[in-house]
């Protein structure tokens, strides 16, 4: 027979386990701690390209990097992007691009990503053509492979070089980032494709994600962070090329965003068959689109003007033809392309990417885990719920 004193302990035991149970039905997150991820390693385009094209392929130039680093940080922007904005957070520094010979410092994580890298093999390479040879199946099946067992050899030999390499543990507990995609349909819209060829191609494009992620985990990889990809057809490289192409009410290229949220809804799903075929993967899809799209909606709410004008940039409405950084003759005189007066109350940068104000504030909306799927911050994303 139980005593009172067990039984009113029993009592209130089982009605803080109700509570807790109650309390984790209406927020999943409750109780959870944080991950504290050691390192991230990130995939993807010049979204979250920290240094690795301009390393490798093309240089950036003035006035890239101005508003933050003070000088062209090898990113595509006039500051900090997403990623920077995720390694601060979590307490870990900005990351070093995998293809930066010089002064690169892994200790925490790499970064395979390049600027106008496609998911699937492009057509056309860099010199020849627009697009990175260093595309998703490279960054996963040369570069991260070598990087995880280099990385290794090289802190066994211990010196200097042993401390800018991640501890070997690292690679289990670190957080995985994705965000690539956006090139897959910029390669069809400028090629020679219809909008429905182009719509027709994304389920393989999103297949070859997902053998790549698998790859990844297969590896050791057990926490994922994938973002959707963004309103394309809201940006000016889309609408300066694409004049006649029917625009919404907040005139942007409507088509051209039904593509992107077709291949959203196709990684959405994708991501669903993973967790099955992944069992100790945590993986997080990330709603970008939305966000990015709501400063195109509302622009004032959010303290923002002239979202579909390039800030940097020159030609037509949207500012868009000549590059950001590039010298022309206009009148008889030489001009620099440079940038806009107030870069932090505008969203687009040079006509293709985000301001350093914009990825923030994207940064803020996603990072609290109210755009995810399932719906965790940025920091528990190691938590498989
Ligand atoms: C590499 O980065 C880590 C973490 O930020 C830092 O503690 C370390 O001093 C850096 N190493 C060098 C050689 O700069
Ligand atoms: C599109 O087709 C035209 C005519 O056949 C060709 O000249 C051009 O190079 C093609 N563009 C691409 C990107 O394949
Ligand atoms: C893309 O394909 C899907 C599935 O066939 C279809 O439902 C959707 O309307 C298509 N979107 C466009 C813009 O062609
Ligand atoms: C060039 O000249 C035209 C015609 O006088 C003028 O409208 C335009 O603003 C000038 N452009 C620049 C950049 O000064």
């Amino acid at each position: 027979m139980e005593s009172p004193t067990i039984l009113k302990f029993t009592i209130s035991l089982s009605f803080f386990c109700m509570l807790l149970l109650f309390a984790s039905t209406l927020n999943p997150v409750f109780g959870l701690e944080n991950c504290n991820f050691p390192a991230i390693f990130n995939f993807g385009d010049s979204n979250s390209d920290t240094g690795g094209l301009s390393a490798s392929l093309i240089t950036i130039t003035p006035p890239y990097g101005e508003t933050y680093f003070h000088k062209p940080a090898g990113r595509a922007s006039d500051g900090r992007l997403m990623i920077d904005f995720m390694a601060k957070s979590l307490g870990l520094p900005y990351l070093s691009a995998y293809l930066d010979s010089l002064g690169a410092n892994f200790s925490h994580g790499a970064n395979f990503a390049t600027s106008a890298s496609t998911i699937r093999l492009p057509t056309n390479i860099i010199p020849a053509g627009g697009f990175s040879p260093f595309y998703l199946d490279i960054q996963y099946s040369q570069q991260f492979v070598q990087f995880k067992s280099r990385s290794q050899m090289i802190r066994k030999k211990g010196g200097l070089f042993a401390t800018l390499m991640p501890m070997g543990d690292y690679f289990s507990k670190a957080l995985y980032t994705f965000d690539i995609g956006q090139n897959d349909l910029g390669e069809g819209f400028f090629g020679n494709m219809t909008i429905e060829e182009v719509n027709a191609s994304i389920p393989d494009i999103v297949n070859k994600f997902s053998i790549n992620v698998k790859n990844i985990y297969n590896l050791g990889a057990r926490s994922f962070w994938i973002h959707n990809t963004g309103p394309i057809g809201c940006l000016p490289y889309i609408l300066a090329n694409f004049l006649s192409a029917q625009r919404d009410s907040y005139g942007c290229a409507k088509s051209y965003n039904d593509v992107a949220q077709y291949f959203n809804h196709n990684l959405k799903e994708a991501i669903v068959q993973l967790r099955k075929d992944l069992p100790l993967a945590a993986i997080t899809y990330v709603d970008v689109y939305s966000v990015k799209y709501s400063l195109f909606t509302k622009p004032k709410d959010y303290g923002f003007e002239l979202p579909l004008v390039a800030c940097c940039g020159y030609g037509g409405m949207y500012n868009y033809g000549v590059g950001c950084g590039e010298t022309i003759t206009v009148n008889g005189s030489q001009m620099f392309v440079g940038s806009c007066e107030r870069p932090s109350v505008r969203v687009n940068w040079d006509g293709i990417h985000y301001t350093e104000a914009a990825n923030k504030f994207v940064f803020d909306q996603i990072s609290t885990g109210a755009f995810s799927d399932p719906s965790i911050p940025l920091k528990m994303a190691c938590h498989n719920i």
